[in-house]
């Protein structure tokens, strides 16, 4: 993307990846291993410092501007008594969050836009925690990895935000790797990178569905893994997560809780055996094997974790019929949202036009689709041209 002129004028610029997530679903706070990879879209924010306690942001897509003052960010309100905008939560949840680490900040002048598509499950807000985490750190030189600064992000998300999300998502955009997929163990917090084979393309197809009530569902969903836990606590009383029951422990118990509850730890459980067993595929370069497990997926978020919609389960179903496609399902949260097909690179200009005209006879509707390549993840930027102006 270039950028506008308006970035002309900032010292810095802080730029964060959206993500996109191949495999493990619902899984990320439930202690099961990931399979995000960060994306070539992103989060651009120039920057330049102030010498007083004041942040003034402007949010190029919305063309809104808020100022707030950093010693009332508690209060979530502006500098006129004024509730922060939504969109200004991200930054101002940001700063409390190192506040309550007793992390020093600077005020600042900001600016930032992004590529990102908004609402769309490709993690825009995670990537827009994650590119003011990182401008903060260069500001105050904090000793802060990456995985430390995704972790405060998701505590902001957590805390004042409302979204009791899992940390895929600022992971992904924290420690992106170009060309890989991240194998991301959510209980130890272990991870490394797994070429994405030469011969792929990853192919994201946005459905235009906003994501209705999609913040209560999914922390809904989470009370019901916690639900569940605790029954079968009381049989396996030293596990900590369900993604530590195996298949035939899960069996052992699962009559333990009601229906819902099954369908919601089925899902889990056997969403974690999928990556497990979907790493030494990929390793292995068994594409077909490893797309199978991807509509595996899919089918058990229709119908386990029920946050399919039909859109979705539409564009999987004829992505998944297509030449060259390996598989396909719905990425990120879902109630709306993107899916994520992994197709061979020679076919691909064919199965973006198929799929587009498949699912515009189908339902009459239009769709948006991005072919991604894998990025690196989140990085600061000195803008020397900048400085003088
Ligand atoms: C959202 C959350 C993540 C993860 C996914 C579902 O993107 O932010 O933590 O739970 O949903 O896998």
């Amino acid at each position: 993307m270039n950028l506008p002129e308006e970035f002309d004028q900032y010292e810095y610029l802080s730029i964060a990846p959206g993500r996109v997530n191949i495999l493990g679903e619902h899984i990320d706070y439930n202690g099961g291993s990931v399979l995000p990879a960060a994306i070539d879209r992103y989060v651009f924010l120039g920057a330049n410092k102030r010498t007083d306690q004041m942040i003034k942001i402007t949010a190029l897509d919305l063309k809104d501007t808020i100022t707030f003052r950093i010693n009332n960010i508690e209060k979530k309100i502006d500098i006129h008594g004024n509730p922060l905008p939504d969109w200004a939560l991200y930054p101002a949840g940001v700063f409390w969050a190192a506040k309550k680490q007793n992390l020093e900040l600077s005020g600042f002048e900001g600016i930032f836009a992004s590529s990102i598509p908004m609402g769309a499950g490709l993690s825009s807000s995670a990537a827009v925690e994650v590119a003011f985490a990182a401008l903060m750190r260069e500001f105050c030189s904090w000793d802060m990895d990456n995985m430390e600064l995704a972790k405060m992000c998701q505590y902001a998300e957590n805390q004042y935000i409302g979204v009791n999300c899992g940390l895929m998502d600022q992971f992904a955009s924290a420690n992106g790797i170009k060309n890989a997929f991240l194998f991301f163990n959510t209980t130890n917090l272990d991870w490394y990178p797994v070429e994405i084979p030469d011969t792929i393309s990853i192919v994201i197809t946005n459905s235009k569905i906003p994501r209705s009530l999609a913040t209560s569902a999914y922390n809904d969903r989470r009370v019901s893994c916690e639900q569940a836990l605790r029954k079968f606590q009381n049989k396996f009383p030293d596990i900590q997560n369900l993604c530590e029951l195996s298949l035939s422990e899960f069996e052992e118990v699962q009559k333990s809780v009601d229906d819902t509850l099954q369908k919601r730890s089925k899902h889990v459980v056997e969403e974690c055996a999928r990556v497990n067993q979907a790493i030494d595929l990929l390793k292995d370069n068994q594409l077909n094997e490893f797309g199978n497990l991807m509509k595996a997926s899919h089918n058990s978020l229709r119908d386990l974790y029920e946050v399919s919609t039909p859109e979705l389960d539409d564009l999987v179903s004829i992505a998944s019929g297509l030449q060259g496609c390996y598989g396909s399902r719905l990425t990120g949260a879902g109630f709306g949202g993107c899916i994520v097909s992994l197709v061979e690179k020679k076919a691909v200009s064919a199965f973006v036009s198929a799929l587009a005209s498949s699912y515009r006879a189908k339902t009459g509707k239009e769709i948006e689709t991005y072919v991604c390549t894998a990025s690196d993840g989140v990085t600061v930027q000195w803008c020397e041209k900048n400085s003088s102006k």
